[in-house]
């Protein structure tokens, strides 16, 4: 009883039963018409396509769980925020070099003793505006986000090493921002060196369909050197002429959903989890679902290792309170009681361990035929 059809849960939210397939396939769910969907696959279906669920009943009958009102987040509470920006590129080509030069050179030095954490995503402020950047630590994360239909940046920096070229990882880095729809804004790095050779870059990267401005092309190229911090303003400047063609927006009000970035197991702390507020505002006492863990927000953390207590649209912030560490590039959402939390992120422990007897049953079967 703990499911409804895609139908049903299309007719209550009155949109086509299409829109919830799709909405699905985003979450790696292949689903028919008629198809039985569970409620708490419904409920991240629902809050993902802008309806806000509300808990009706108190007993938590699926069947009434639901009242799913539509949430068009009213234009009067839609604020500017601020542009999440990807660096993507070969490895070594200079991404974490980039970003920190971007950081040491832009983000006031206020981080206590000097001591530098590890973050993947950081803020700076640039010309009283504010950007939001991640690193991309490997590609699998990225891969992973993107498999989970997480559409978490909004403007792709694509580095290149001036002396290297576009090399296969440049190209994977060109179809991932390309299959999301995100801009690309190319950074030819390591200017520097004796054999840059930037209009090499340019000429590779047109037969990626990239075509530099200068050339007659939309793609913004800026020659960058992370290592004498050269190149950076007109990087930041084009960053901000990208996201303000895009008047990104979002409404701070609204409950917090958004994206796992990096999580880990501390030993004093429990699980860190770093997440990218997407839209509303995460604050400290909120209740979180991320995959199969739940959260009743205890802390969080920004950037520059300060407590905070609120988090809105495109802020990457440590939360602590997680009852186990979330993967990265799993969604979370904020759901109105501990008790829905809990109960969400049971349902999910149980159908993830449900599979997983299931896989290895299917191993042994086929172990046994194997033998045969
Ligand atoms: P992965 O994370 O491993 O994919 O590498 P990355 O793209 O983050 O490159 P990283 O920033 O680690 O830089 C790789 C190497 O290139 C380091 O030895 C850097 O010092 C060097 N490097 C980065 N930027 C520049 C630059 O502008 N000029 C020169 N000469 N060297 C650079
Ligand atoms: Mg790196």
């Amino acid at each position: 009883t703990g499911s409804l059809t895609v139908k049903d849960l299309a007719e209550r939210m009155g949109v086509k039963s299409a829109e919830i397939i799709k909405q699905l396939m985003f979450l790696g769910i292949m689903a028919t018409i008629n198809q039985e969907i569970d409620v708490e696959t419904a409920v991240v279906v629902a809050e993902e396509m802008g309806f806000r669920v509300e808990i009706k009943e108190r007993e938590l009958d699926p069947e009434e769980l639901l009242e799913l009102e539509p949430e068009e987040d009213e234009p009067e509470k839609l604020q500017s925020r601020p542009p999440v920006v990807t660096v993507l590129g070969h490895v070594d080509h200079g991404k974490t070099s980039l970003l920190d030069a971007i950081r040491d050179a832009k983000v006031t030095a206020t981080e206590a003793g000097g001591i530098t954490q590890h973050i993947g995503a950081y803020q700076v402020k640039y010309q009283q505006k504010r950007i939001t950047f991640l690193d991309t630590p490997g590609h699998e994360a990225f891969t992973a986000m993107r498999a989970r239909g997480a559409r978490i940046t909004d403007v792709a920096i694509l580095v290149v090493a001036a002396d290297d070229g576009v090399k296969p990882q440049t190209v994977e880095a060109i179809n991932h921002a390309k299959a999301a729809g995100v801009p690309i804004i190319v950074a030819i790095n390591k200017i520097d060196k004796p054999d840059a050779n930037p209009d090499r870059v340019k000429q590779q990267l047109t037969e990626h369909g990239l075509v530099a401005e200068e050339w007659g092309g939309d793609t913004i190229c800026v020659p960058v050197s992370a290592l004498q911090k050269t190149g950076l303003d007109e990087l930041l400047e084009m960053i901000l002429l990208v996201a303000e063609m895009n008047e990104l927006k979002a409404n701070p009000f609204r409950s917090a959903r958004g994206t796992v970035i990096e999580s880990q197991l501390d030993k004093g702390r429990g699980p860190v989890v770093t997440v990218l507020v997407e839209n509303g505002t995460v604050e400290v006492g909120d209740f979180l679902v991320a995959g199969s863990a739940f959260c009743r927000v205890r802390a969080m953390i920004d950037h520059k290792g300060r407590r905070v207590k609120k988090a809105g649209p495109s802020a990457p912030v440590e939360v602590l309170g997680f009852s186990e560490v979330p993967q990265a590039g799993e969604r979370f959402y904020e759901v109105p009681e501990e008790k829905v939390a809990r109960q969400i992120a049971l349902k999910r422990q149980e159908r993830k361990r449900q599979q997983e007897l299931k896989a290895s049953g299917r191993i042994s079967l086929e172990d046994v035929f194997s033998r045969i």
